[in-house]
């Protein structure tokens, strides 16, 4: 193995713990931060991600509340509730787990919560912040991706950074980040042809498809830093990313392994993000 290993796990333990400091500077000004998780349905893996959602925040020491409601709840019970969020104090991020029942309108649940407490970033509110380089909520995968470059000391001004995906939150926010720390981003997604010749130009290689060995070792260019939000299941089901792991670590200079690199990050930016709605509302400008 040639490439250095970004450790997101330490990396999100470091961050869990920076926040917890700030989190008892905001208690002992009498601010409790709050965090609202809202589950509508039983999706199996929401189930996990939003109990992962709680706990971190509680051993953290934030406050958080999962509220779970049936799948047959209405849009308008929904966004009733949300605007009661939005008008407590007490609550500073309100988030709700995706995917929702298909008889809601995911961008009008999403809408209505207030951007100041949008921590997921997924408001059109914060999405168009970042896009114009004002305040707001980054979406916490690629917030935490650059958490990973600024680990590393990685300087982005001039570097050719492709992203392989254009989701709304991770590779559209992504690209964002990246180009506002002046490096040179090509967006490549399905239909993109000959993704390998835009790869080898690349010193910094984002995959964000969803989709097993979109990058090989062939696709890299020595000595680049590879970051792999993927995860998915190879044949055995053991979890895996977008990258060619043990090809690709023969090649690149850095690299993020799944399970252990971006999943604990997007996990702890959450926390972050939620503790800065806190401080915000608390001092507001
Ligand atoms: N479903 C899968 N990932 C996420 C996430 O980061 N936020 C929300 N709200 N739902 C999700």
């Amino acid at each position: 193995m040639t490439a250095q290993l970004i450790d997101g796990n330490a990396l999100a333990k470091k961050i869990r713990a920076e926040v917890s400091g700030r989190t008892e500077a905001l208690k002992a000004r009498g601010v409790q931060p709050a965090l609202a998780v809202i589950m509508v349905g039983d999706d199996p893996a929401s189930e996990v991600y939003t109990r992962h959602k709680v706990n971190d925040s509680t051993e953290t020491g934030l406050a958080a509340t999962l509220e779970r409601y049936p799948a047959d709840m209405t849009e308008a019970a929904l966004l009733a509730r949300i605007r009661t969020l939005n008008a407590d104090a007490a609550v500073h991020g309100i988030l709700v787990q995706l995917p929702i029942p298909k008889h809601m309108d995911t961008a009008k649940v999403i809408e209505t919560i207030s951007p100041a407490k949008d921590v997921d970033g997924f408001h059109i509110a914060s999405a168009g912040a970042l896009m114009v380089g004002q305040p707001g909520f980054w979406p916490c995968t690629p917030y935490g991706c650059m958490k990973m470059l600024e680990s590393i000391g990685y300087e982005l001004r001039g570097k050719n950074a492709v992203v392989i995906g254009r989701s709304n939150i991770v590779g559209k926010p992504m690209a964002m980040m990246l180009l506002a720390k002046d490096a040179t981003v090509t967006i490549c997604h399905s239909r993109t042809r000959d993704l390998k010749a835009f790869t080898l130009q690349a010193d910094l290689v984002v995959a964000a498809v969803g989709k097993r060995n979109v990058l090989t070792a062939d696709m890299v260019k020595p000595g680049a830093v590879v970051i792999d939000v993927g995860m998915n299941r190879n044949d055995e089901g053991k979890l895996c990313g977008d990258v060619d792991f043990s090809g690709v670590k023969e090649v690149a200079g850095w690299i993020t392994p799944v399970p252990g690199g971006v999943g604990p990050m997007t996990r702890a930016m959450l926390l972050v993000n939620t503790l800065e709605a806190a401080e915000r509302a608390s001092s507001p400008r």
